[in-house]
């Protein structure tokens, strides 16, 4: 048996000619990772819930990368908005390639200060949203024949408890099990399903969580930059965004094209301890 030729390392990471769409674009994670995808050379759609701040982002990548970076509105738990502005991210690029699940809240709350409200907005956002983008996005990617890749960004919370985040840690657990059920469904149509776990990450979310964590469970929590806090990671520091990204464009690309329903933990070493 002959063996096969191998691709320049380069053109394995590369994603020029690809279409992407990112929710939760607009800052954190999400703005992050649209950045690596158009520096890596695709266009990228990104659909966040918060329209200005989805433009600004946009704007700006657009600018530094020379990619084609749209803002899209839309809230990822309401579904008939959420497949609208799928579709018609796929329609203005001609095809969708990649797509990123990666939308979620995690709203600090003791388990007993919980209510339906806290829950059901929590599971909407974060464990309906990345089934019902993955769902939109597996539609378009299959019309198109092409394959594609599916990441939805969990996080350490799926195997890790948190403290006072029960339902958000319930939700990523249901995220890690349903990339393993997508994975093994949509394999034949060369669609990979993959996550991210990220550990703990500096973004404008976490920042402004800090208080809460603080009010909520004082007596073991601490804001996330007290040395304190740090101390735990085994690698002294919070993640960047750009931590997760980084490993995002090597899902996503051709680099992973044998792996799928897999879980990469982005977390400094926090699940060692
Ligand atoms: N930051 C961390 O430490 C960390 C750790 C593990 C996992 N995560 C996960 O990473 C993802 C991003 O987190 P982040 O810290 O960057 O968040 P963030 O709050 O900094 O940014 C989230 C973005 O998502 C948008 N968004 C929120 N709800 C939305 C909705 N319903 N529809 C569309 N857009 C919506 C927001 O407008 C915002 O632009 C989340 O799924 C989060 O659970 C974060």
């Amino acid at each position: 048996m002959s063996e096969p030729t191998l691709s320049a390392l380069a053109t394995l990471f590369t994603l020029t000619g690809r279409a992407a769409l990112v929710t939760g674009g607009a800052r954190g994670i999400g703005a992050a990772i649209t950045a690596r995808f158009a520096e890596a050379g695709a266009d990228v759609a990104l659909l966040d819930s918060d329209g200005e701040a989805a433009q600004a982002t946009a704007q700006a990548i657009a600018t530094r990368t020379g990619r084609r970076v749209m803002a899209m509105v839309a809230d990822v738990a309401d579904l008939p908005s959420l497949r609208a502005t799928i579709e018609a991210a796929a329609t203005l690029y001609g095809r969708l390639d990649i797509c990123v699940a990666n939308a979620g809240i995690y709203p600090f709350a003791a388990a007993l200060a919980v209510d339906e409200a806290i829950w059901d907005r929590t599971q909407d956002v974060t464990l309906k949203g990345a089934f019902f983008t993955s769902q939109a996005a597996a539609r378009q990617m299959m019309t198109h024949g092409q394959g594609g890749r599916i990441l939805m960004i969990g996080s350490t919370s799926s195997t890790r408890p948190s403290g006072n985040l029960a339902h958000y840690d319930a939700a990523k657990a249901g995220v890690r099990m349903l990339a393993r059920s997508l994975a093994l469904e949509w394999a034949r149509y060369g669609i990979t399903v993959n996550v991210i776990a990220p550990g703990e990450i500096d973004t404008p979310g976490t920042r402004a969580n800090a208080v809460d964590i603080v009010q909520a469970d004082g007596a073991t929590l601490v804001d996330m930059h007290d040395p304190a806090f740090l101390a735990r990671i085994p690698m002294g520091r919070l993640g960047t965004a750009d931590d997760v990204a980084r490993a995002a464009v090597f899902l996503v690309s051709d680099a992973a094209s044998y792996i799928t329903g897999a879980t990469l933990s982005v977390d400094g070493g926090i699940l060692l301890t």
